[in-house]
Protein backbone atom coordinates (compact mmCIF):
# COMPACT_ATOMS: atom_id res chain seq x y z
CA UNK A 1 0.00 0.00 0.00
CA UNK A 2 1.04 3.55 -0.81
CA UNK A 3 2.02 5.54 2.72
CA UNK A 4 -0.39 7.91 1.87
CA UNK A 5 -3.12 5.52 1.12
CA UNK A 6 -1.81 4.07 4.22
CA UNK A 7 -2.40 7.41 5.92
CA UNK A 8 -5.51 7.85 4.66
CA UNK A 9 -7.47 4.42 5.62
CA UNK A 10 -5.52 4.98 9.15
CA UNK A 11 -7.74 8.96 9.18
CA UNK A 12 -10.97 6.94 8.70
CA UNK A 13 -10.29 4.43 12.16
CA UNK A 14 -8.39 7.46 14.02
CA UNK A 15 -9.01 10.58 15.64
CA UNK A 16 -5.08 11.19 15.29
CA UNK A 17 -2.20 9.54 13.36
CA UNK A 18 0.68 10.23 11.79
CA UNK A 19 1.59 10.59 8.09
CA UNK A 20 4.17 7.94 6.61
CA UNK A 21 5.81 8.88 3.24
CA UNK A 22 8.92 8.86 1.15
CA UNK A 23 11.17 11.14 0.08
CA UNK A 24 14.84 10.68 -1.32
CA UNK A 25 18.26 12.34 -1.84
CA UNK A 26 19.80 12.12 -5.36
CA UNK A 27 23.14 14.06 -6.67
CA UNK A 28 21.89 14.17 -10.22
CA UNK A 29 25.66 14.80 -11.13
CA UNK A 30 25.78 18.70 -13.24
CA UNK A 31 24.83 18.59 -16.69
CA UNK A 32 28.47 18.01 -18.81
CA UNK A 33 27.50 17.08 -21.96
CA UNK A 34 24.55 20.02 -23.00
CA UNK A 35 22.50 18.83 -26.50
CA UNK A 36 19.55 21.47 -26.54
CA UNK A 37 16.83 18.43 -26.31
CA UNK A 38 13.94 19.59 -24.93
CA UNK A 39 12.03 17.40 -22.07
CA UNK A 40 8.99 17.28 -24.93
CA UNK A 41 11.34 15.87 -27.15
CA UNK A 42 12.77 13.60 -24.99
CA UNK A 43 9.76 12.29 -24.57
CA UNK A 44 8.53 11.63 -28.08
CA UNK A 45 11.97 9.77 -28.92
CA UNK A 46 11.34 7.35 -26.10
CA UNK A 47 10.68 3.37 -27.49
CA UNK A 48 8.40 1.42 -26.98
CA UNK A 49 8.01 0.14 -23.37
CA UNK A 50 7.70 -3.61 -24.48
CA UNK A 51 10.70 -4.14 -27.01
CA UNK A 52 13.85 -5.65 -25.20
CA UNK A 53 16.44 -2.83 -24.58
CA UNK A 54 19.83 -3.67 -25.86
CA UNK A 55 21.04 -4.84 -22.82
CA UNK A 56 24.27 -2.95 -20.99
CA UNK A 57 25.17 -1.61 -24.89
CA UNK A 58 25.95 2.11 -23.39
CA UNK A 59 28.40 2.35 -20.34
CA UNK A 60 29.86 5.90 -20.19
CA UNK A 61 28.28 8.97 -19.22
CA UNK A 62 25.18 10.05 -21.43
CA UNK A 63 23.63 13.40 -22.00
CA UNK A 64 21.32 14.79 -19.37
CA UNK A 65 18.91 14.83 -21.68
CA UNK A 66 18.70 10.89 -21.57
CA UNK A 67 19.63 10.54 -18.04
CA UNK A 68 16.90 13.04 -16.62
CA UNK A 69 14.19 10.62 -18.25
CA UNK A 70 15.89 7.70 -16.05
CA UNK A 71 15.85 10.02 -13.01
CA UNK A 72 12.07 10.83 -13.34
CA UNK A 73 10.53 7.47 -14.29
CA UNK A 74 12.72 6.12 -10.86
CA UNK A 75 11.41 8.60 -9.08
CA UNK A 76 7.46 8.59 -10.25
CA UNK A 77 7.78 4.85 -9.73
CA UNK A 78 8.74 5.28 -6.14
CA UNK A 79 5.93 7.27 -5.10
CA UNK A 80 8.05 9.98 -3.26
CA UNK A 81 6.65 13.28 -2.00
CA UNK A 82 9.45 15.22 -1.23
CA UNK A 83 13.06 15.07 -3.20
CA UNK A 84 16.36 16.75 -2.70
CA UNK A 85 19.12 16.61 -5.23
CA UNK A 86 22.07 18.61 -5.67
CA UNK A 87 24.70 19.48 -8.71
CA UNK A 88 21.66 20.51 -10.69
CA UNK A 89 21.77 23.61 -12.83
CA UNK A 90 18.66 25.49 -13.39
CA UNK A 91 18.10 23.93 -16.72
CA UNK A 92 18.38 20.52 -14.75
CA UNK A 93 16.07 22.58 -12.36
CA UNK A 94 13.85 23.05 -14.65
CA UNK A 95 13.98 20.02 -16.31
CA UNK A 96 12.87 18.09 -13.00
CA UNK A 97 10.15 20.43 -12.67
CA UNK A 98 8.93 19.89 -16.00
CA UNK A 99 8.82 15.91 -15.78
CA UNK A 100 7.44 15.73 -11.90
CA UNK A 101 4.51 17.48 -13.10
CA UNK A 102 2.42 20.36 -11.97
CA UNK A 103 1.40 18.28 -8.52
CA UNK A 104 5.04 19.68 -7.55
CA UNK A 105 7.18 22.76 -7.06
CA UNK A 106 10.88 23.62 -5.82
CA UNK A 107 12.74 25.93 -3.42
CA UNK A 108 16.48 26.89 -3.93
CA UNK A 109 19.22 29.14 -5.43
CA UNK A 110 22.02 28.58 -7.64
CA UNK A 111 25.24 28.87 -5.19
CA UNK A 112 27.56 30.84 -6.98
CA UNK A 113 25.21 34.25 -6.84
CA UNK A 114 21.82 33.55 -5.06
CA UNK A 115 20.11 33.38 -8.19
CA UNK A 116 20.35 31.07 -10.88
CA UNK A 117 24.09 30.78 -11.37
CA UNK A 118 26.08 27.30 -10.35
CA UNK A 119 25.05 24.47 -8.59
CA UNK A 120 21.30 24.51 -6.82
CA UNK A 121 20.35 22.09 -3.99
CA UNK A 122 16.64 22.47 -4.52
CA UNK A 123 14.43 21.05 -2.36
CA UNK A 124 10.94 19.37 -4.74
CA UNK A 125 7.84 18.83 -2.96
CA UNK A 126 4.52 17.77 -4.08
CA UNK A 127 1.76 20.35 -3.60
CA UNK A 128 -0.69 17.81 -3.17
CA UNK A 129 0.99 16.28 0.23
CA UNK A 130 3.19 19.31 1.25
CA UNK A 131 3.12 22.65 1.84
CA UNK A 132 5.71 25.55 1.98
CA UNK A 133 5.53 27.37 4.72
CA UNK A 134 9.35 29.01 4.55
CA UNK A 135 12.55 28.91 2.88
CA UNK A 136 15.76 30.67 2.79
CA UNK A 137 19.86 29.24 1.90
CA UNK A 138 22.99 29.91 3.59
CA UNK A 139 26.39 29.38 2.45
CA UNK A 140 28.55 27.06 4.00
CA UNK A 141 31.35 29.37 4.10
CA UNK A 142 32.57 31.86 7.01
CA UNK A 143 30.21 34.61 5.32
CA UNK A 144 27.12 32.85 5.61
CA UNK A 145 24.56 35.05 4.38
CA UNK A 146 26.32 36.30 1.11
CA UNK A 147 27.33 34.22 -2.08
CA UNK A 148 31.08 32.84 -0.29
CA UNK A 149 33.53 30.16 -0.50
CA UNK A 150 35.15 29.13 1.83
CA UNK A 151 39.10 29.32 1.67
CA UNK A 152 40.68 26.34 0.06
CA UNK A 153 37.32 24.52 -1.07
CA UNK A 154 36.67 23.76 -4.81
CA UNK A 155 33.39 25.67 -4.89
CA UNK A 156 30.92 27.63 -3.24
CA UNK A 157 28.53 25.41 -1.29
CA UNK A 158 25.41 26.07 0.02
CA UNK A 159 22.65 24.75 2.68
CA UNK A 160 18.78 25.02 1.38
CA UNK A 161 16.27 25.15 4.29
CA UNK A 162 12.80 24.50 3.70
CA UNK A 163 9.69 24.69 6.47
CA UNK A 164 7.17 22.44 5.66
CA UNK A 165 3.88 20.93 6.79
CA UNK A 166 2.52 17.39 6.04
CA UNK A 167 -0.88 17.60 4.22
CA UNK A 168 -1.91 14.49 5.40
CA UNK A 169 -1.61 12.87 8.94
CA UNK A 170 -1.40 15.78 11.68
CA UNK A 171 -0.39 18.32 9.30
CA UNK A 172 3.25 18.26 11.29
CA UNK A 173 5.03 21.09 10.60
CA UNK A 174 8.53 20.35 9.78
CA UNK A 175 12.12 21.47 8.75
CA UNK A 176 14.04 20.33 5.92
CA UNK A 177 17.68 21.13 5.25
CA UNK A 178 19.31 20.05 1.93
CA UNK A 179 23.31 20.17 1.28
CA UNK A 180 26.34 19.07 -0.75
CA UNK A 181 29.64 19.76 0.92
CA UNK A 182 32.94 20.26 -1.16
CA UNK A 183 34.65 17.95 -2.70
CA UNK A 184 38.34 19.17 -2.07
CA UNK A 185 38.52 20.87 1.34
CA UNK A 186 37.76 18.35 4.58
CA UNK A 187 37.75 22.04 6.79
CA UNK A 188 35.00 23.27 4.65
CA UNK A 189 33.01 20.33 5.35
CA UNK A 190 33.54 20.52 8.89
CA UNK A 191 32.51 23.77 9.10
CA UNK A 192 29.52 23.05 6.86
CA UNK A 193 28.40 20.31 9.48
CA UNK A 194 28.89 22.54 12.03
CA UNK A 195 26.86 25.34 10.66
CA UNK A 196 23.82 22.83 9.60
CA UNK A 197 23.92 21.06 12.79
CA UNK A 198 23.49 24.77 14.54
CA UNK A 199 20.89 25.50 12.05
CA UNK A 200 19.48 22.26 12.74
CA UNK A 201 19.20 22.40 16.53
CA UNK A 202 17.98 26.01 16.24
CA UNK A 203 14.72 24.57 14.31
CA UNK A 204 14.67 21.56 17.03
CA UNK A 205 14.53 23.88 20.01
CA UNK A 206 12.35 26.97 18.44
CA UNK A 207 9.39 24.64 16.15
CA UNK A 208 9.36 21.52 19.00
CA UNK A 209 9.27 19.72 15.21
CA UNK A 210 11.00 17.17 13.51
CA UNK A 211 14.42 18.17 11.76
CA UNK A 212 15.75 16.13 8.50
CA UNK A 213 18.62 16.52 7.05
CA UNK A 214 19.71 15.38 3.02
CA UNK A 215 22.94 15.91 1.67
CA UNK A 216 26.02 14.74 -0.67
CA UNK A 217 28.90 14.96 2.50
CA UNK A 218 31.47 14.32 -0.31
CA UNK A 219 32.84 12.49 2.26
CA UNK A 220 32.18 8.93 4.20
CA UNK A 221 31.58 8.23 8.43
CA UNK A 222 34.35 6.53 8.31
CA UNK A 223 38.32 7.23 7.74
CA UNK A 224 40.26 10.31 7.79
CA UNK A 225 38.03 12.13 5.63
CA UNK A 226 34.65 11.47 8.41
CA UNK A 227 35.00 15.21 10.07
CA UNK A 228 31.81 16.31 8.76
CA UNK A 229 29.39 13.40 9.50
CA UNK A 230 31.30 12.99 13.17
CA UNK A 231 30.36 16.11 13.80
CA UNK A 232 26.82 15.89 12.64
CA UNK A 233 26.44 12.96 14.92
CA UNK A 234 27.60 14.32 17.67
CA UNK A 235 30.83 12.20 17.50
CA UNK A 236 33.46 15.19 17.88
CA UNK A 237 32.85 18.73 18.57
CA UNK A 238 31.54 21.41 16.05
CA UNK A 239 34.51 24.37 14.69
CA UNK A 240 33.92 27.39 15.50
CA UNK A 241 31.41 29.72 13.33
CA UNK A 242 30.19 32.59 11.83
CA UNK A 243 29.33 34.77 14.97
CA UNK A 244 26.69 36.41 12.68
CA UNK A 245 25.35 33.07 11.87
CA UNK A 246 25.81 31.58 15.86
CA UNK A 247 23.82 35.28 16.94
CA UNK A 248 20.95 34.61 14.71
CA UNK A 249 20.14 31.14 15.80
CA UNK A 250 21.36 30.58 19.18
CA UNK A 251 19.27 28.80 21.47
CA UNK A 252 18.94 29.17 25.05
CA UNK A 253 21.30 27.62 27.03
CA UNK A 254 19.68 25.03 29.10
CA UNK A 255 18.18 23.76 25.18
CA UNK A 256 19.00 20.04 25.67
CA UNK A 257 21.75 18.27 23.51
CA UNK A 258 21.30 17.76 19.93
CA UNK A 259 22.69 16.06 16.97
CA UNK A 260 21.54 14.48 13.92
CA UNK A 261 20.92 10.34 13.62
CA UNK A 262 21.95 8.57 10.55
CA UNK A 263 18.49 6.74 9.33
CA UNK A 264 20.46 4.12 7.83
CA UNK A 265 20.96 2.92 11.40
CA UNK A 266 17.37 4.13 12.99
CA UNK A 267 14.94 2.01 10.17
CA UNK A 268 14.64 -1.47 11.42
CA UNK A 269 17.12 -4.10 9.70
CA UNK A 270 15.45 -5.86 7.44
CA UNK A 271 13.63 -2.90 6.16
CA UNK A 272 17.10 -1.34 4.84
CA UNK A 273 18.64 -3.12 1.61
CA UNK A 274 22.55 -3.84 1.98
CA UNK A 275 23.09 -2.01 -1.05
CA UNK A 276 25.66 0.67 0.19
CA UNK A 277 27.55 3.02 -2.08
CA UNK A 278 25.83 5.80 -3.05
CA UNK A 279 29.00 6.94 -5.35
CA UNK A 280 29.47 4.91 -8.09
CA UNK A 281 31.10 7.37 -10.60
CA UNK A 282 29.73 6.19 -14.19
CA UNK A 283 31.91 2.82 -13.25
CA UNK A 284 31.01 -0.85 -13.15
CA UNK A 285 31.19 -2.47 -10.26
CA UNK A 286 35.01 -3.97 -9.26
CA UNK A 287 36.73 -4.19 -5.96
CA UNK A 288 39.10 -1.92 -6.37
CA UNK A 289 36.25 0.71 -7.31
CA UNK A 290 36.58 3.69 -5.41
CA UNK A 291 32.40 3.29 -4.70
CA UNK A 292 31.70 5.57 -1.48
CA UNK A 293 29.05 5.90 0.94
CA UNK A 294 28.70 9.89 1.00
CA UNK A 295 24.91 11.02 0.52
CA UNK A 296 22.78 10.68 3.43
CA UNK A 297 19.74 11.29 5.18
CA UNK A 298 19.12 12.15 8.95
CA UNK A 299 16.76 12.56 11.33
CA UNK A 300 17.48 15.13 14.73
CA UNK A 301 17.85 13.71 17.99
CA UNK A 302 14.60 15.44 19.21
CA UNK A 303 12.71 12.99 17.67
CA UNK A 304 9.32 13.30 16.03
CA UNK A 305 10.31 11.05 13.40
CA UNK A 306 10.49 7.07 12.53
CA UNK A 307 12.18 5.84 10.14
CA UNK A 308 10.54 2.78 8.69
CA UNK A 309 12.63 1.68 5.66
CA UNK A 310 15.93 2.76 3.92
CA UNK A 311 17.64 1.95 0.52
CA UNK A 312 20.04 2.72 -1.96
CA UNK A 313 18.55 2.36 -5.03
CA UNK A 314 21.47 1.29 -8.25
CA UNK A 315 20.75 4.35 -10.70
CA UNK A 316 21.65 1.68 -13.48
CA UNK A 317 18.77 0.46 -16.33
CA UNK A 318 19.18 -2.52 -17.67
CA UNK A 319 20.79 -0.76 -21.36
CA UNK A 320 23.83 0.23 -18.92
CA UNK A 321 22.66 3.70 -18.96
CA UNK A 322 23.31 5.18 -15.41
CA UNK A 323 21.48 7.97 -14.76
CA UNK A 324 23.99 9.58 -12.42
CA UNK A 325 27.30 9.42 -11.14
CA UNK A 326 25.57 8.90 -7.78
CA UNK A 327 22.41 6.78 -6.69
CA UNK A 328 19.47 7.51 -5.27
CA UNK A 329 19.26 7.18 -1.50
CA UNK A 330 15.24 6.55 -0.61
CA UNK A 331 13.96 6.69 2.94
CA UNK A 332 10.37 5.80 4.38
CA UNK A 333 9.86 8.12 7.55
CA UNK A 334 6.33 8.36 9.48
CA UNK A 335 6.21 12.01 11.11
C1 LIG B 1 22.70 24.91 -27.74
O1 LIG B 1 22.12 26.20 -27.79
C2 LIG B 1 23.04 27.24 -27.62
C3 LIG B 1 22.31 28.55 -27.53
O2 LIG B 1 21.00 28.45 -27.97
C4 LIG B 1 24.05 27.22 -28.78
O3 LIG B 1 25.00 28.24 -28.60
C5 LIG B 1 24.73 25.85 -28.77
O4 LIG B 1 25.58 25.77 -29.89
C6 LIG B 1 23.74 24.73 -28.82
N1 LIG B 1 24.45 23.47 -28.64
C7 LIG B 1 24.18 22.40 -29.39
C8 LIG B 1 24.98 21.16 -29.06
O5 LIG B 1 23.32 22.39 -30.23
C1 LIG C 1 11.43 30.84 -0.98
O1 LIG C 1 12.67 31.50 -1.27
C2 LIG C 1 12.60 32.35 -2.40
C3 LIG C 1 14.01 32.80 -2.74
O2 LIG C 1 14.70 33.20 -1.62
C4 LIG C 1 11.66 33.47 -2.11
O3 LIG C 1 11.57 34.35 -3.22
C5 LIG C 1 10.28 32.91 -1.81
O4 LIG C 1 9.40 33.94 -1.44
C6 LIG C 1 10.36 31.87 -0.71
N1 LIG C 1 9.04 31.26 -0.55
C7 LIG C 1 8.46 31.14 0.64
C8 LIG C 1 7.10 30.56 0.66
O5 LIG C 1 9.03 31.44 1.66
C1 LIG D 1 29.81 36.62 9.43
O1 LIG D 1 28.89 36.58 8.35
C2 LIG D 1 28.35 37.84 8.03
C3 LIG D 1 27.25 37.63 7.00
O2 LIG D 1 27.63 36.80 5.96
C4 LIG D 1 29.46 38.77 7.57
O3 LIG D 1 28.93 40.03 7.27
C5 LIG D 1 30.50 38.87 8.65
O4 LIG D 1 31.60 39.62 8.20
C6 LIG D 1 30.99 37.49 9.07
N1 LIG D 1 31.88 37.60 10.22
C7 LIG D 1 33.17 37.30 10.14
C8 LIG D 1 33.97 37.48 11.39
O5 LIG D 1 33.69 36.87 9.11
C1 LIG E 1 2.81 25.05 11.45
O1 LIG E 1 3.44 26.23 11.00
C2 LIG E 1 2.53 27.26 10.67
C3 LIG E 1 3.32 28.40 10.07
O2 LIG E 1 4.38 28.79 10.91
C4 LIG E 1 1.75 27.69 11.91
O3 LIG E 1 0.79 28.68 11.58
C5 LIG E 1 1.03 26.46 12.48
O4 LIG E 1 0.40 26.82 13.69
C6 LIG E 1 2.01 25.34 12.71
N1 LIG E 1 1.27 24.14 13.10
C7 LIG E 1 1.57 23.45 14.20
C8 LIG E 1 0.72 22.27 14.48
O5 LIG E 1 2.49 23.77 14.93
Amino acid sequence: MRPHVLSFVLALCSPWYAAAFRLVTYNLRFDSIPNNITVQQSLASLPDPLIQPNYLSLTAEQPWSLRRIRVAEHLISEGIILAAFQEALIRQVLDMAELLGSDWDWVGVGRDNGIVAGEFSPIFYKKTDILLISNDTFWTSDTPFEPSKFPGAGSFRICTVAHLQLKTGDRTNFTFLNTHMDDQSDAQRRLAASLILYRARFEAVTTNKPVLVTGDFNSPPTGADSGAYNIFTGVTPPVAINATFAAKYAVPPQSPAFSMLDLRAEAPRRAVRSTFATFTGFTAPSITSSWQRIDFVFGGTNGGWTADGYRVESSRTDDGVLASDHRPVFADVTL
